[in-house]
């Protein structure tokens, strides 16, 4: 029997759901996804004082989250946020760019038009044309795995390997010259981890939303600026990079505005590289705390593509997407209005017992292994096998060359309800 009446979760639940803190403190969090998934897993999350942030219905069941991230005519990304926002953040949007997000892109647009933008650059993420790519991400992971043993062997996997490694590859397909490469990075953390003190630069605890917003509100206009730069020169000399197909594109024969370019290059810019270095230090994380199985993975690389699909599922680095409703709808039993925000919550669904046996266990050997980090339908990653393609590629080298490797010290996690996962990791190696 469906209920009308809204399963409201405690203020408790609310509070960790909306804070960034309590995804640094990552148990405690899977715990609370577990009793709402088992109890209610259509929850309405409602802030303590009225009016701080829009209520919305946070979905834990992964049957749920894929039924919703399948279905784009009834789940929309317009016209609310995207990403959990506060009010305050809604309304500094809207009165720097008239829209509710500060950046318009793929993740913002229904259809017609999102088909029509994503359209653009499809093939060009397909296997065949990363294939093109291979060489150059080899050498890559070759070279930083090369230069973490040099330095080692203590070393912080994330400074050394993991967030280096992807960022030179999503800017190599940007077109951006090596030397602006720790600009882009800082402006992304700004972007992404503008809630998290080290992430964000500023070195600032407890910073206001306001605060936050205005660092996030400098760092678009930073990247607007700079790619309309790029953008310019791919025009005049067009190669064979995603920088030149987002310059010389054009929507039922107009050419981008200035904001749609912008908006792509910074989605496919800040998409493309937490997301990926998380993942690979998740991967290096449960394998350090598990010699067993780095032995096993090292002895029979088949496990290899295993590995790399546990890692994006363990992980689950993009934490969350809201949808709004575009009817009046019913999800296990819970009635939701036409104009209801949503809150797809991928972590609660990739760690769903009905889907994954002993969800917490890392376990380069599960199968199936159909997670929901990349989500699903018309808005799945755009970039998901560039991101397989790297991290398949770097554990490769790092089996290759390493011969154990053990926690050197506690690692910690990004304080980000968005994009999670380590911001350090302190390793001992030892290399042959
Ligand atoms: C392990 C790494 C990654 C994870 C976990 C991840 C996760 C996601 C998720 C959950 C979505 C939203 C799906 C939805 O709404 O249904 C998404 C969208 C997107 N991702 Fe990724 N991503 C990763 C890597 C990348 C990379 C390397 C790129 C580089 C191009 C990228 C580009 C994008 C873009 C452009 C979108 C928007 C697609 C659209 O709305 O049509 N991602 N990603």
């Amino acid at each position: 029997m469906a209920t009308a009446t809204p399963n409201i979760a405690s203020s408790e639940i609310a509070r960790t759901v909306i804070d960034p803190n309590a995804y640094a403190e990552w148990d405690g969090l899977l715990d609370t996804f577990d009793w709402l998934r088992e109890n209610q897993p259509v929850a309405q999350i409602k802030p303590d004082e009225e009016g701080v942030f829009e209520p919305f219905w946070l979905i834990t069941r992964y049957d749920d989250v894929m039924r919703i991230s399948k279905d784009n005519t009834t789940f929309l990304n317009n016209p609310r946020p995207v990403v959990f926002s506060l009010n305050s953040a809604i309304e500094f949007s809207r009165k720097a760019t008239g829209s509710n997000m500060l950046v318009d892109s793929l993740v913002v647009f229904d259809a017609p038009i999102h088909p029509k933008y994503r359209k653009l650059t499809q093939d060009w993420f397909m296997p065949r044309n990363l294939k093109l790519m291979e060489g150059e991400i080899r050498a890559l992971a070759d070279k930083a795995v090369q230069t973490m043993i040099d330095n080692g062997p203590e070393v912080d996997f994330v400074k050394s390997v993991a967030a280096p490694m992807p960022l030179h590859v999503i800017m190599q397909i940007l077109g951006i010259p090596e030397e602006d490469e720790p600009r882009m990075l800082m402006l992304t953390q700004q972007l992404f981890g503008g809630q998290d003190a080290d992430l964000s630069g500023t070195g600032m605890e407890n910073m206001t939303p306001e605060q936050v917003m205005q660092l996030v509100a400098g760092a678009v206009k930073t990247f607007e600026d700079y790619f309309a730069g790029i953008a310019a020169e791919r025009r005049a000399n067009p190669t064979d990079d995603v920088a030149s197909i987002i310059a010389n594109a054009k929507v039922d024969g107009e050419p981008l505005s200035d904001r749609d370019m912008a908006g792509y290059y910074i989605i496919v810019a800040t998409a493309g590289h937490d997301t990926t270095s998380a993942t690979m230090s998740g991967a290096m994380l449960a394998l350090a705390r598990d010699p067993e199985q780095f032995a096993k993975v090292k002895a029979d690389r088949s496990l290899l593509p295993g590995l790399v699909e546990e890692a994006i599922r363990w992980t689950t680095a993009v934490q969350h997407f809201m949808r709004t409703a575009a009817e009046d709808v019913e999800i296990s039993g819970q009635k939701i209005a036409k104009g209801d925000w949503m809150m797809l919550n991928y972590v609660a669904a990739n760690h769903d017992p009905t889907q994954f046996d002993n969800p917490r266990a890392f376990d380069a050997s599960r199968s199936p292994n159909r997670h929901t980090a990349f989500g699903a339908g018309a808005h799945q990653c755009l970039g998901l096998h560039l991101a397989r393609l790297q991290i398949r590629i770097l554990f490769e080298a790092l089996l290759d060359r390493l011969d154990s490797v053990e926690l050197a010290g506690e690692p910690a996690r990004a304080t980000s309800t968005f994009v999670g996962g380590l911001k350090t990791l302190p390793l001992k190696i030892s290399a042959g």
